[in-house]
């Protein structure tokens, strides 16, 4: 059971095929749930090219802020593997005056390795895998720091899929 404010913005933290978007779609809605694939998706018509990611970040920031300001809880599925990514969302987090929380899936890479080989959109080598597993264990050091103000790391597929979310009152 993890506690999570009932207006946060929660960055999930997790190399590709961690479960990110399982976890997401798991616990919350649909319109909560800010995808980096999915905004790619809008501005490139295609949720893999890398090159949007820079103008797709632009618009689910801006779409994060508009949810934040009505009150609303939101969810931001990407990596969010390197510092930089979440600072945008702990300034997004910070400007509407709502607490940034993070969710870390923490798989091993093997078994992410495993899972993304089985699906034809993830067609990147292990290497990249190895670099983000790498980025993980850096980050775990520096979440707290940067001004999340929960960081629930979740080890492995079954503490993960065991976890539910409890939503705490703010007064
Ligand atoms: N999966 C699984 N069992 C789980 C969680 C995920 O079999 N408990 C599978 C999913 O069905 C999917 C793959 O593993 O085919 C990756 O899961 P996903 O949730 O898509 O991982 P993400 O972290 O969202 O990966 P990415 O960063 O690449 O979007
Ligand atoms: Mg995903």
């Amino acid at each position: 059971m993890i506690d999570v404010p009932e207006l946060a913005l929660v960055a999930l933290v997790g190399i590709s095929g961690s479960g990110k978007s399982t976890f997401a779609r798991t616990h919350f809605k649909p319109t909560q749930v800010l995808s980096s694939d999915y905004f790619r998706g809008l501005v490139a018509d295609d949720e893999n090219d890398q090159s949007a990611s820079a103008a797709a970040f632009d618009v689910l920031h801006y779409v994060a802020g508009k949810r934040l300001a009505a009150g609303r809880l939101t969810v931001v599925d990407a990596t969010n593997l390197q510092s930089h990514s979440r600072a945008g969302l702990v300034k997004v987090a910070r400007e509407h005056d709502v607490l940034p929380v993070a969710i870390v899936l923490d798989v091993a890479e093997a078994l992410a390795w495993e899972r993304t080989g089985s699906r034809p959109d993830r067609t990147f080598g292990r290497q990249v895998l190895t670099r983000m597993h790498r980025d993980l264990r850096r980050s775990l050091g520096s979440l707290a720091r940067e001004g999340f103000r929960k960081v629930h790391v979740l080890r492995g597929p079954d503490e993960i899929a065991a976890t539910e979310i409890r939503y705490e009152k703010l007064y």
